[in-house]
């Protein structure tokens, strides 16, 4: 099947790149409002950025059914714009799967706006990390997200072997 793009409704584009690109790891994005309230939703439209400077972005997806903006976004954006210039992530694992999925809506897609936020404060588990920052996933179990209401789990893994890599690629 070939499908140019531009030719796509948007219910199609949404099924084909949340079915293709998986799995996608889950940001449980917490914000404050300017006044102060509590807001806490999933994203899986979610990636690294960079490590120098560590930063990590998140997309946000169309409005909300009303039309208005999404609250983290509102939330997340700068002052100027109105919002704190600040968010939180968390990583989604199998722990918390149904009251993270609780915290969403349904998805309207439409105009997205890409977040990009610099990490200044790292939060972790000391039970998760050893003394040189390894990451014990097999404990963090964190979840990836299908498409539709499908996840993955991060314990099916494999290791290639070295020789496979190229000298200074590791
Ligand atoms: C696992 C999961 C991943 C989601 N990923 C995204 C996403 O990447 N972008 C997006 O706009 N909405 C995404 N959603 C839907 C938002 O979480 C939903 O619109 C939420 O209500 C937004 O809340 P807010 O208005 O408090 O920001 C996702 C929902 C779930 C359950």
């Amino acid at each position: 099947m070939h499908l140019p793009a531009d030719q796509l409704p948007i219910e199609a584009r949404y099924k084909l790149l949340t079915g293709t690109v998986i799995p996608r790891p889950v940001a449980v994005v917490s914000t404050l409002s300017t006044e102060g309230v509590t807001n806490l939703a999933p994203f899986s439209y979610f990636n690294i950025v960079g490590h120098a400077p560590l930063a990590l972005s998140f997309a946000v997806a169309g409005p909300k059914p009303d039309g208005t903006l999404k609250d983290t976004l509102r939330n997340a954006h700068l002052p100027a714009q109105g919002g704190t210039g600040e968010f939180v992530v968390n990583i989604a694992t199998e722990h918390y799967a149904v009251q993270m999925a609780r915290t969403a809506t349904p998805l309207a897609v439409g105009r997205s706006c890409l977040v990009i936020g610099e990490i200044v404060y790292v939060h972790i588990d000391d039970a998760l990390i050893d003394g040189r920052f390894r990451v014990d996933f097999e404990q963090l179990r964190a979840l990836g997200r299908m498409a539709g209401s499908r996840y993955a789990r991060t314990s099916d893994t494999f290791l290639l072997d070295d020789e496979n890599f190229p000298p200074g690629t590791r």
